[in-house]
Formats: C-alpha cells, sequence, structure tokens
C-alpha cells in the first residue's frame, strides 16, 4: 500500500519505517527541511533502540522516502497518517493548529479518494473537525479515521511491531477495511485490532495515558507515606502488585513522570472535561502531586547540606525523562538542576543519549561530562534522575575516589539499601529507609 506520514518526529518517523518494514512504500513529510535533508541521507534524528536499523534497511531498499513537500508526499497516497505535534496550549488544551493546519492544505491537494489519519493525540471531536477542515477545499470522497498511537519511547519498535492492541475508530466500512489491511503484519499473534467510532477511540488514548499518570502518582504518595512511617516502598510495591487485579507493571515510584504525553495529556483531559463541565478530579490531584514529586529531592538535598547549597558541586546522571531515549521533554532532572542552581550550586551532568538536546537548552548553565564516573570529579554528591541500566551497577569504589563526599541521592531506587549501606554511602532514595544518616 503507498503510504503518507505527515511529522517525522518520535510518532512518524517510528511510524513510517514500521509500515515500510512490513511492505508499504512510505513517503514522510516534514516541514523541517535539515530534518528532511539528514535523514534522506540516511541519518537518523533521534535515538530510538532498533530503529536506526530498519530504518537504513528500508531507505536502501526504496520503500521510505522523506520530502518536505506535501503534494508530493499524498499524491499516490491511500492513506495519510497525521503525526503532528498536539503541544499545551495556555490553558492545558491540545493546540491543533498542526493538524488542522495540514488538514486544510491536504484539502487543497486532494483529487480522490484517501483515508486521513490522526495518530496524533487529539482531544475528542478533532476527527469531525479534520473533516471540516479538509471539506473547506476539497468536496469529493474521503474518510477520517482516529488511530492513537500507543508506542513507549525507548521501546517504539517493539511497540508498533507488535502492539498489545491496535485501536481504529473509524465509520466507513471503507475506511475500516483499508486500516485492517495495513494492520494485518502486526496482529498475527492475536492481539485485537479494537475498531470503534472517532470519538472513543480520541477518548481511549487520553484515558490509556491518564490512567497510567494515576499509577505513577498513588504510587508516589504511597512513597511518601512509606518515607514518613518507617515503611520499604519496594516491599510494599511487591506486595500489591502480586495481586493480579492491580498487576506488576508500573508501580515504581520516583521523581514524578515527565515526557511529551503524560503531562500535556492528563492536562489535556482535565481542559476537555471542564468543557463539558465536569470537574475531573482525581488527574488533578495526580497532576498536583506530580509537580511535587518531580523535586522531592531537593529539600532533602537541602537537609543533607544544613539548609545552604550555595558553592556545593552535584554530579547528576541522567537526563533524558526514562531511559532509553534522548527525549527531554519535561524530563525531571530539568527541574532538579534548575532548583540546584537557583540556590547557588553547580552541577556537572552525564546521560547516554540525551546530552545534546539539553545542551541546545541549558547551553553552559551546567557542565557535561564524557562519562558517568567523569561527572562525579568534586562532587559534594551525586543525583540519579533517569534509571539507565548502566547506573544499575557501578563500581562504587571508583565513584569514592572520585567524588568529595560519599552522597547518593537517588530519584529511582537504583541501589539496593543494604549493600550501599556497607559501602558507608549517606544514600537517599525514594519511599526507602535513609541510609547513613548521620555521614555528611
Ligand atoms: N512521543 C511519544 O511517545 C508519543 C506516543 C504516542 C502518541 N504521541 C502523540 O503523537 C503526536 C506526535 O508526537 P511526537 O512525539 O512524534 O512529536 P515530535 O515533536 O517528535 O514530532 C512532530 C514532527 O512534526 C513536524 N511538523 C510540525 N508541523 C508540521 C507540518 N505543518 N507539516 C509537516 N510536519 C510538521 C515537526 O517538524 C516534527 O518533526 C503528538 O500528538 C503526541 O502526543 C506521542
Amino acid at each position: 500500500m503507498k503510504i503518507t506520514v505527515v511529522g517525522t518526529g518520535y510518532v512518524g518517523l517510528v511510524t513510517g519505517t514500521c509500515f515500510a518494514e512490513t511492505g508499504n512504500d512510505v513517503i514522510c513529510v516534514d516541514i523541517d527541511q535539515s530534518k528532511v535533508d539528514r535523514l534522506s541521507n540516511g541519518e537518523i534524528t533521534i535515538y530510538e533502540p532498533g530503529l536506526e536499523k530498519l530504518f537504513l534497511r528500508n531507505l536502501k531498499e526504496g520503500r521510505l522516502s522523506f520530502t518536505t513537500s506535501l503534494a508530493d508526499g499524498i499524491r499516490d497516497a491511500a492513506v495519510i497518517f497525521l503525526a503532528l505535534p498536539t503541544p499545551p496550549g495556555e490553558d492545558g488544551s491540545a493546540d491543533l493548529k498542526y493538524v488542522l493546519g495540514v488538514a486544510e492544505d491536504i484539502g487543497k491537494l486532494l483529487t480522490d479518494y484517501k483515508v486521513l489519519v490522526d495518530k496524533s493525540t487529539v482531544p475528542v471531536g478533532t476527527a469531525d473537525k479534520v473533516k471540516e477542515a479538509v471539506r473547506k477545499n476539497y468536496a469529493g470522497e474521503f474518510d477520517v479515521v482516529s488511530n492513537p498511537e500507543f508506542l513507549r519511547e525507548g521501546v517504539a519498535v517493539d511497540d508498533f511491531m507488535k502492539p498489545d492492541r491496535v485501536v481504529i475508530g473509524a465509520s466507513s466500512e471503507r475506511a475500516r477495511k483499508l486500516m485492517g489491511d495495513l494492520y494485518a503484519p502486526f496482529v498475527r499473534s492475536g492481539n485485537p485490532i479494537i475498531y470503534m467510532d472517532e470519538r472513543s477511540a480520541e477518548l481511549t488514548k487520553y484515558a490509556a495515558n491518564s490512567f497510567l499518570a494515576t499509577k505513577i502518582s498513588f504510587m508516589n504518595e504511597i512513597a511518601q507515606l512509606c518515607e514518613r512511617m518507617g515503611a520499604d516502598v519496594d516491599m510494599v510495591r511487591l506486595g500489591i502488585g502480586s495481586d493480579d487485579r492491580i498487576g506488576k507493571r508500573f508501580l515504581f515510584p520516583g521523581i514524578g513522570y515527565g515526557g511529551s504525553c503524560f503531562p500535556k495529556d492528563v492536562q489535556a483531559l482535565v481542559h476537555s472535561a471542564s468543557q463539558v463541565n465536569y470537574d475531573f478530579k482525581i488527574l488533578n490531584a495526580v497532576m498536583s502531586v506530580n509537580e511535587k514529586q518531580k523535586v522531592h529531592l531537593v529539600p532533602k538535598i537541602r537537609n543533607y547540606f544544613g539548609g545552604d547549597l550555595k558553592g556545593k558541586h552535584f554530579a547528576l546522571w541522567g537526563l533524558a525523562f526514562k531511559p532509553n531515549t534522548d527525549d527531554i521533554r519535561e524530563a525531571p532532572a530539568l527541574y532538579i538542576i534548575d532548583a540546584l542552581l537557583a540556590e547557588g550550586a553547580t552541577v556537572t551532568a552525564f546521560d547516554p543519549e540525551a546530552m545534546r538536546n539539553v545542551k541546545q537548552v541549558l547551553g553552559d548553565k551546567i557542565a557535561y561530562a564524557q562519562n558517568q564516573y567523569d561527572a562525579l570529579d568534586q562532587a559534594d554528591a551525586l543525583v540519579i534522575a533517569t534509571e539507565w541500566n548502566e547506573f544499575r551497577t557501578p563500581d562504587f569504589l571508583k565513584m569514592v575516589t572520585r567524588m568529595k563526599r560519599k552522597a547518593i541521592f537517588d530519584g529511582r531506587n537504583l541501589f539496593d539499601i543494604k549493600a550501599i549501606s556497607e559501602l558507608g554511602f549517606h544514600y537517599e532514595s525514594i519511599g526507602r529507609a535513609i541510609v547513613n544518616s548521620e555521614v555528611k
């Protein structure tokens, strides 16, 4: 099938590449000329495990190409995916200007039946708005489908190739059939394609992300209780997770959720609810818990240093909002850096993939290290913000030789309390006992 994907970010590039991988001819359209040039020249623009190999193979075999021209991109396409940004507007609502702008442009170019697919995360009613936008300039036949994307950055290729489910919101039989054919190679093991109306599909995506964000904030509140009551959140997590009504996954406490999806999607659902005079109380609480949790380590650090961080130097491991990605949108690390700098401290950071993106935002406000150990030189303490695997079993003896003080503030509970206690580190994590509280 001939397919167009408009927008070649985290979702668009994975979508385009994976559809090419199953034999489709895919043209990806982006307004960013430099991105299109780099991609056309075989240079991948995001870090996503496993993507580069598929991207290069499909580019080489001619099934995947890139252009800035929407007209060239959609000319022969049967299906056009919109994988465009839907950032939060000032009132928290999802800003639809990219999606509706491109839909209007597509309306000017259509000459025959095509299916437009909303892959972006969009509020309920957007499929109708996309239809209206196209109809401004085109009176012929077309369909609009809502096909929300559930991939997770860091495991996006696997998620796309082997989705738990595919949700297709479409009222037209013709569009359903096309979408079913397109997704058939991805659901061979029996994972379902769930067909529904467009509005339900649109709400499904927000409901999924908001539920997951709720699970995280819930565990973060349990962790707060553990810290105050002398319980260990890891034990509580195991204790509740073995109940299969609750499930083991997504129960890890930490320094809050970040990324380009959860924060904006929760906010957008609260806003959508308010539009229909509904006060979504749980999600308001989820957001306020998360705001505090992002900087939960900061008072712990301040307290350890007797209330004054001026002149203190911190090593920071992890900048990405989660491991296995270079995405730093709404990353808790950035909030911690802001707070430390505001109190007169300095920071040297290391992240395996995200430093390039952070340099673009923070420049030389912080220093960047070549590796995790170099970041520790002369550090009064180490702060851990992202659970990259390579941080899990570091050489502690090497760490001791590089650091000024043996102190670790771990936002991701990477280390075993007993082991770290024997090594003599002052160690504070989330929802667990403080180790060696007297060491300074
Ligand atoms: N990132 C994720 O993990 C994820 C997962 C599921 C759903 N989503 C949703 O998918 C959508 C896209 O997210 P993303 O993370 O891929 O965004 P992104 O910012 O990484 O990529 C968007 C791309 O669209 C391009 N673009 C902007 N305006 C354009 C235009 N007029 N024409 C052509 N290209 C244009 C940008 O240059 C950019 O390359 C959002 O709605 C997001 O909520 C994201």
